[in-house]
């Protein structure tokens, strides 16, 4: 099968807020698919739609050849929701076995999978104590794991490292990777930018409920985003307004203000622009706190299509 999913023109509506607006959707068999976007864009709806849990108001999903809302095809999906479903008074292992049940794996599989994977994530100890005694990151790792309990064909992860250390985060992006190297099919919603940029072999941009754009990250950012970046933070939104605006105005250049007092100066040689922007800064009496030049990311892609920051 080329495609483990396909989505025509999705639509789904939650009182008058259209949570998807005609999405389209191909997610190739063995790859890596993230979604990815700011609060509400979406993600969370088009996963459960691809998981078979939302029924769309209009619009095809073919997920692994068939319909999601089926036994036979959800038997072959592993779903880590994003408020996970977990029993507070289940300890994690029984929280495991659980699920290992639900999905007819043998005691015996399912103990080693346990095993191997907790060790993986690093909750070997954490696994005879109830639930409710769990972190946030606790249940978060707990929860990846129970998605992979039966061994899915295609794992469907919304968010799966958010609120997770950076140490951590990194496991479980070992893990994705070797899910997409055993074969696996991998879909996951994100709005860590550097997330969809290091495991995604596509990413989809999400925005107010649309796919904005879709193509492997350097794609992406070849097409949409700058050569370079150099980013200038004040101290406050007031001055970087005013730097902004004088360099438009005197030098036509390419920006955009994002967060506070930060400032992104699109440019193709940084070298040459830097002592224009603090002879700028100088001549109108701002003070730059931090300039730096940065290499484009996904987010200078999401800035260019909207407008708007992924944090915003
Ligand atoms: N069950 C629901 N009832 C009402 N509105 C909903 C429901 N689910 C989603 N929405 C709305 O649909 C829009 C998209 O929400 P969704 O949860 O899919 O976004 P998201 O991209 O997953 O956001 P987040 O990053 O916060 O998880 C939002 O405006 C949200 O409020
Ligand atoms: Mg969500």
């Amino acid at each position: 099968m080329k495609y483990a999913v396909i989505a025509e023109k999705l639509v789904k509506t939650y009182n008058g807020v259209k949570a998807l607006d005609d999405v389209n959707l191909m997610v190739r068999s063995g790859r890596v698919y993230c979604l990815l976007g700011p609060n509400g864009a979406g993600k969370s709806t088009l996963i459960n739609v691809i998981v078979g849990i939302t029924k769309p108001d209009k619009g095809k999903i073919v997920v692994l050849g068939g319909s999601p809302d089926t036994p036979r095809i959800r038997a072959r999906i592993g779903f880590q929701p994003q408020e996970h479903g977990l029993h507070p008074n289940l300890t994690g292992r029984e929280n495991l076995l659980f699920y290992a049940g639900i999905y007819g794996v043998s005691p015996r599989d399912a103990k080693m999978r346990i095993r191997d994977l907790a060790e993986r994530l690093g909750i070997t100890d954490y696994l005879g104590r109830p639930v409710r005694t769990y972190s946030g990151g606790l249940k978060q790792r707990l929860s990846i794991i129970a998605a992979l309990i039966h061994d899915p064909e295609l794992v469907v992860l919304d968010e799966p490292t958010t609120g997770l250390d950076p140490s951590i985060r990194k496991k479980v992006w070992g893990l994705i990777e070797d899910l997409r190297r055993s074969g696996k099919t991998i879909v996951l919603a994100t709005h860590y930018m550097e997330e969809a940029e290091k495991l995604g072999d596509e990413v989809a941009i999400m925005d107010k409920g649309r796919i904005v754009v879709t193509g492997p990250p350097e794609e992406l950012k070849k097409k949409y985003g700058p050569p370079a970046v150099i980013e200038v933070i004040m101290r406050d939104a007031d001055m970087a307004k005013k730097l902004e605006t004088y360099l438009v105005e005197h030098a036509g250049l390419d920006t955009n203000r994002t967060g506070q007092g930060t400032l992104r100066i699109y440019c193709r040689d940084p070298d040459q622009l830097i002592p224009e922007i603090t002879s700028a800064a100088y001549k109108l009496g701002l003070s730059i706190s931090v300039l730096r030049a940065l290499k484009p990311g996904l987010e200078d892609v999401f800035l260019k299509l909207t407008g708007r920051r992924l944090g915003e």
